[in-house]
């Protein structure tokens, strides 16, 4: 990092912490009061810290966690306890086809710049996106598989497969590969492409945390038919639905 941008960081920090507006920060630079500041601010306990990271708009954290090493571990401690600014102002995710396949950009309306982000397998710009919410996004992949992504950490995580949804069943070929699904609620049931079911099956996904365990999350699908739910937590092997034996 820059010292003009570590300087512009630390003054926006210490303006949360001091409860000061960036532009007395400013002249106090000027009297050189400011120096010292920024020394007190690199000692302050991991405690105090966390409280003033939290208060950070994403890109701030991710700029104050790479200043020294006792800062990323307050960045990284902060992350696993999800206990940054809740809610944070929107940001604008988008892929372009110049960019490849696996890059996608977040747009910050707080400071009107783009993020250039590279993502994991498989491409994001083949996914279709069914969900955006506390940090992650909701993706259906070629095979109508889901993925989450954070896409600012990288992190991705398999949902259960699309075969445990109630009403989807495997259509296997010869040599026993799924090569088609079926959607099972009418009669006759529709076939579909791998890759065609998820625009048919799909309405939208939540991510919400999961209040009886620290740190994790429940997933929440809005699908086919007559817009049922189905949730899923990490590990779970399978989608478990949302009112068994009352269709309709
Ligand atoms: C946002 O950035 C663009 C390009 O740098 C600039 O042309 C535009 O005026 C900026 N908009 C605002 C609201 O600051």
């Amino acid at each position: 990092m820059q010292p003009k941008q570590l300087w512009s960081l630390l003054s926006r920090i210490l303006s949360k912490l001091l409860g000061l507006p960036g532009i007395l920060l400013k002249k106090f630079r000027k009297e050189g009061v400011t120096e010292l500041d920024a020394t007190a601010l690199l000692e302050l306990p991991q405690d105090v810290l966390m409280d003033i990271f939290g208060t950070l708009e994403v890109p701030d954290l991710i700029r104050a966690g790479s200043v020294c090493s006792s800062w990323y571990a307050t960045y990284k401690c902060l992350l696993d306890l999800r206990q940054y600014k809740q809610p944070q102002t929107p940001c604008l995710f988008y892929t372009c086809e110049s960019a490849g396949s696996n890059v996608g950009f977040l747009y910050s309306l707080k400071e009107n710049r783009s993020y250039k982000l590279t993502l994991p397998e498989p491409p994001i710009r083949s996914r279709l996106l069914i969900g955006s919410s506390n940090g992650w996004l909701i993706t259906a992949d070629e095979r109508s598989e889901l993925h989450l992504v954070n896409p600012i950490t990288g992190e991705q995580v398999a949902l259960p497969s699309v075969i445990t949804i109630e009403h989807v069943k495997p259509i296997f070929d010869a040599s026993g590969t799924i090569h088609m699904y079926e959607l099972s609620y009418e009669t006759p049931p529709d076939l579909f492409d791998l890759g065609d079911l998820r625009d048919e099956l799909y309405f939208k996904a939540f991510v919400f945390p999961d209040p009886s365990t620290t740190g994790s999350y429940i997933v929440v699908l809005i699908h086919e038919p007559y817009s049922r739910l189905s949730f899923a937590r990490p590990g779970d092997d399978k989608w478990t639905w949302v009112g068994q034996g009352s269709m309709g």
